[in-house]
């Protein structure tokens, strides 16, 4: 087992939890053929909003909780479609609360457990919205902590944030593993002391931001490779 991590630290939304599902899951039912095809960009609105939101709401020292920023974000992604349908909106919320997690993650969060790491969450998420999501994701029991921003009232990449792992977990930050498939939240907790794994989905560019995470997967599955190694 690995002497340098004692804890993986995850992001949910986007790294565990599949955000753009919502958009696609309600654009294949019946009755969505009239917006179907707005699915992506709708998708790509409603999370460039939503994360937009929780940047400029730490700036300006406004904070709402994740699941109301959600809402916004949803709002303005709907009326740049000329989505007016309010039976959408509230479906595309209830497919939120119950995101389903990336194909990889039961078996890589099972192979951590079993060489002995310690495994939480650390997301924007409001406490429920993490409960829901993990519920609905069949994870339950699976993380010893869920630890929401709610707790400090601040979203990431705030500092404060991610102090949160150290006071809940008692661990040093170079001896956690902090996975995010967000480039600005890898990129944060890199300069924070993490040990940071960027978990690049879609082949995106580095963002140019005050740190670099020390690692970069294309998905989850080669994590518990990356832990064993380090
Ligand atoms: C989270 C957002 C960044 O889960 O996706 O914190």
């Amino acid at each position: 087992m690995t002497k340098k991590i004692k804890a993986c630290v995850f992001d949910a939304y986007g790294t565990l939890f599949d955000v753009g599902a919502a958009a696609r899951l309600a654009a294949a039912e019946p009755g969505a053929e009239s917006w179907a095809g707005k699915w992506p960009q709708l998708a790509a609105d409603w999370r460039r909003k939503q994360l937009e939101y929780t940047w400029l709401r730490a700036v300006a020292g406004a904070h709402v909780d994740f699941w109301l920023v959600t809402q916004h974000g949803l709002d303005w992604a709907l009326e740049a479609a000329g989505l007016t349908d309010p039976t959408l909106r509230e479906r595309l919320l209830a497919l939120y609360w119950e995101l389903a997690a990336y194909p990889e993650v039961p078996g890589m969060l099972q192979a951590l457990t079993a060489q002995g790491q310690r495994l939480a969450i650390l997301s924007n998420g409001s406490p429920g919205m993490l409960d829901g999501a993990v519920r609905s994701a069949g994870l339950q029991g699976q993380f010893e902590a869920l630890l929401s921003v709610e707790d400090v009232g601040v979203f990431k990449p705030h500092r404060s944030v991610y102090d949160l792992v150290g006071a809940r977990l008692g661990v040093r930050p170079d001896e956690v593993l902090f996975v995010s498939s967000n480039g600005w939240d890898a990129s944060a907790g890199a300069a924070y002391g993490f040990v940071t794994a960027w978990v690049n989905r879609e082949g995106a560019p580095l963002d140019r931001l005050h740190g670099r995470p020390a690692h970069v997967l294309r998905d989850l599955a080669a994590l518990p490779g990356l832990v064993e190694s380090l």
